[in-house]
C-alpha cells in the first residue's frame, strides 16, 4: 500500500502530539513524514522534538522554517496545519489549490472574512479536509448525539470552569514587546480572539454536534481581567457567559 506522504506545519504543544500520532503511523508504515515547518529553529532541533516524540524518526524528513518553500519543494498527499489562528497567512488555501489533503486545527482564523476564502478553496478543488474537533470522536461525547438524534432539543448548556487559559506552555516566541509577561500567546486576546474562542470552541463545536444544528445568531456578556493582571497574564476576560441561537429554534448557552 503507498504511504500517505504528509507534512506538519507547527511544531508546538498541539503539532507533537500529532507528531507522535503521526510518529506511531510511520512505525505501522501507514505514512511517510516528509517535512516540517516551524518559524522557529529551536523547535525543529531532533534533541528536542524527540523528548516529546520518543519514537520520532528524523530520517528523510525536510526541515523548513517557511511553509511556501516547503510546499514547492516537497511532494505531500495531506498537511497538518496546528499553528495559532492569528498566524495563518493563506497557506491552507494554497494546500487546497494544490490539491493536498488538510487536517487544520481549530481555529483557522479568528475572523470569518478569512475562513470564507479557506472553505471556497476546500470545495472548490474538492480535497479531503477536516478541523481539529477530535472530541465528536470520542464515545461518551458520540453517544449523547445518538440518544438526540431522533429529538428537538429546545435548550442545552455547557459550564465550564477552570483556568481562564488552559496548557500552561506553548512554543510560539512571542517577542519581548508583545503579549504578556508570561509569553503564552492563548492569554492575549488579538492571539486567541480570547479563551471563549480558544478553548469554549470546543463546547461550541459539541453543542451544534449533539443538536445536529447549526448556529443563526450569538449574544455574549463577559467580565474584563481586573487590570492589574493584564500586563503579566494577559487580557482575556476571566468570565463569559455566550448564548447561541440554533436555526431549528433551540437555545443553547456556555458559560
Ligand atoms: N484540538 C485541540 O484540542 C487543540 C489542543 C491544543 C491546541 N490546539 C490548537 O492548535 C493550534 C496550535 O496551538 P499550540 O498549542 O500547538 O501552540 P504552540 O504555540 O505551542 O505551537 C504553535 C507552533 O506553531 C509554530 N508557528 C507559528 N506560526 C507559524 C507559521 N506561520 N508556520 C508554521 N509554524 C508556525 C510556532 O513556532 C509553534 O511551534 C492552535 O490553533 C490551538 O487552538 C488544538
Amino acid at each position: 500500500m503507498k504511504k500517505l506522504g504528509v507534512a506538519l506545519v507547527g511544531v508546538g504543544q498541539r503539532g507533537l502530539q500529532h507528531l507522535q500520532a503521526l510518529s506511531d503511523l510511520k512505525d505501522e508504515e501507514l505514512v511517510s513524514i516528509q517535512a516540517l515547518v516551524d518559524p522557529f529553529k529551536e523547535n525543529l532541533d531532533n534533541n528536542k522534538i524527540k523528548s516529546y516524540v520518543s519514537n520520532y524518526d528524523e530520517k528523510g524528513v525536510k526541515y523548513f522554517t517557511e511553509f511556501n518553500e516547503m510546499i514547492e519543494s516537497v511532494d505531500v498527499d495531506a498537511i497538518w496545519f496546528v499553528i495559532p489562528p492569528n498566524q495563518h497567512k493563506n497557506e491552507i488555501i494554497y494546500a487546497a489549490e494544490k490539491g493536498v489533503a488538510i487536517f487544520a486545527e481549530k481555529p483557522q482564523s479568528l475572523f470569518l472574512d478569512e475562513v470564507f476564502p479557506m472553505a471556497e478553496a476546500i470545495e472548490k478543488n474538492n480535497v479531503p479536509s477536516i478541523c481539529g474537533f477530535q472530541m465528536e470522536y470520542d464515545t461518551w461525547y458520540s453517544k449523547v448525539r445518538d440518544y438526540l438524534s431522533d429529538k428537538e432539543v429546545a435548550s442545552i448548556m455547557m459550564v465550564n470552569c477552570g483556568a481562564v487559559e488552559t496548557h500552561g506552555v506553548k512554543h510560539t516566541v512571542i517577542s519581548k514587546n508583545e503579549g504578556p509577561q508570561d509569553r503564552i500567546w492563548t492569554a492575549d486576546r488579538k492571539w486567541s480572539g480570547t479563551s471563549m474562542v480558544e478553548a469554549g470552541i470546543h463546547q461550541t463545536d459539541l453543542m451544534r454536534f449533539w443538536t445536529n444544528d447549526e448556529i443563526e445568531w450569538v449574544t455574549a456578556n463577559y467580565v474584563e481581567r481586573p487590570m492589574h493582571l493584564q500586563d503579566k497574564e494577559g487580557n482575556n476576560p476571566i468570565a463569559y457567559h455566550v448564548s447561541y441561537g440554533l436555526k431549528k429554534g433551540g437555545i443553547a448557552n456556555l458559560t
